[in-house]
């Protein structure tokens, strides 16, 4: 984010601020000030109910923009102006969102401008809902949220308090404050990986029997794919390494489909060649039938499987590591999670481990979301929360950028 051709001055974070139409629109003027005040450059956009609770010309003096209304611009422009605006932007803001907004935001509908810059965008984005407590705890707009926060927004929730209808509960915009940090923080992650490659490896590895069969684990692939995607929206080069899996890759990564544990062995040895950041979140794995049928197997009873071996991708890497590389592995655990992870950090040599509890309901193999504890670079345990496995991979990626910018590329 540099100012200018031969200006090194970093230039402001732009801010693309979208006000929907409930009663806590009128906080909108207060909240341009805030991120003004912050260095931000905004510019906003008004859904049309909006315009009955805040004025464009309010909007627009204090961003010191025109207010976008309109897909087509007013007067209509030649250009296109949801792809102008999304170029423009650093990180896309709605605040409030009202229920309406966060229904059409999460079916992909695009009906107006808000909405179809949000389809358009594909970098951060913060939502912070605003709106009556019974439809915030409404189970449509719980799930609009969870969808939301799976894609990789951040949800600013809306607080506890008596609202402008008279009702009380959850459900008033969060405070200003809280908004502008994860605005200007959205704003910071959209450019913060520029220029660098990173390396992902996801899902399972199936290991032939015969040409029929194979050996194989649960892993969906849903976390490393997450963290691929993350690092994309920070402006990393993505190379995704995946074995078979049955979900849609993210978009803007370069992906390398493999089967075998020894298939993604030579793939991740490749990608590291150059990548400054490697990930190993596939579920490698951990031996292979020794010498695989040519033909498939016919039954017969007794039967045992040879099994051999398979290398070590993560620790290899690690022994080949490059001058200014970050390593992470994961570790999937079913019991003694800490020492265990703890012990395979130590083992495995890399700077930090994720381990996954793998043993429990909606956390872990094939659920969207994650319960993890990071061991850090110093060996310690940091257990998180359970959260959507985009957020867990956001959070991963502000561990490393600080590694990183501690050994600078060679
Ligand atoms: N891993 C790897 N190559 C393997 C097995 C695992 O690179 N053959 C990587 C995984 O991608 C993960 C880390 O090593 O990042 C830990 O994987 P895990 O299966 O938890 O550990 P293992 O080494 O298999 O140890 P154990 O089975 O004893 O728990």
């Amino acid at each position: 984010m540099t100012a200018g051709p031969g200006d090194d001055r970093p230039r402001a974070p732009r801010i693309l601020l979208g006000v929907s139409g409930g009663i806590a629109a009128y906080k909108a003027a207060e909240l341009v000030r805030a991120l003004v005040r912050e260095g931000a450059e905004v510019r906003a956009i008004l859904t049309r109910r909006a315009e009955a609770f805040v004025t464009p010309l309010t909007l627009a003096t204090l961003t010191g923009h025109p207010v976008e209304r309109t897909e087509f611009g007013e007067p209509p422009s030649p250009s296109i102006l949801h792809i102008d605006l999304v170029r423009w932007a650093d990180a896309l803001v709605v605040a409030p969102a009202t229920g309406n907004v966060l229904a059409r935001f999460a079916r992909g509908l695009a009906d107006d401008l808000l909405s179809t810059v949000y389809l358009a965008f594909d970098g951060p984005v913060v939502v912070a809902p605003a709106m009556n407590p019974r439809m915030w705890d409404h189970p449509e707009t719980r799930e609009n949220v969870a969808r939301l926060g799976h894609r990789g927004a951040v949800i600013v929730p809306p607080e506890e308090g008596f609202l402008a209808c008279g009702d009380e509960g959850a459900g008033r915009l969060a405070p200003l404050e809280a908004i502008v940090a994860e605005a200007l923080a959205a704003a910071r992650r959209s450019s913060s990986l520029d220029g660098v490659h990173v390396a992902v490896s996801a899902g399972p590895t199936f290991e032939p029997i015969d040409p029929a069969r194979f050996v194989g684990n649960r892993s969906s692939g849903r976390m490393g794919f997450a963290i691929a995607a993350a690092a994309r929206a920070r402006g990393a080069r993505v190379t995704l390494v995946h074995g078979p899996v049955t979900i849609t890759p993210p978009w803007g990564v370069e992906t390398v489909a493999v089967r075998t544990a020894l298939e993604m062995r030579e793939a991740m040895h490749e990608a590291a060649r150059t990548a400054r950041v490697v990930v190993m979140a596939a579920a490698v794995a951990d031996h292979r039938p020794a010498g695989p049928a040519e033909r498939k197997i016919s039954r017969k009873e007794p039967w045992s499987l040879e099994l051999v071996p398979n290398p070590d991708i993560l620790a290899e890497l690690v022994a080949a590591r490059r001058p200014g590389q970050v390593i992470v592995g994961f570790a999937a655990e079913t019991h003694d999670l800490v020492e265990r992870a703890k012990a395979k950090k130590q083992r495995k040599g890399c700077d930090l481990l994720v381990a996954n509890d793998v043993s429990g309901a909606g956390s872990g193999f094939e659920a969207d979301d994650n319960r993890v504890t990071l061991i850090d670079e110093q060996g310690r345990a940091e257990p998180w929360p359970l959260m959507p496995k985009r957020q867990v991979a956001e959070r991963l990626l502000d561990r490393i950028e600080p590694l990183l910018a501690e050994r600078p590329a060679p």
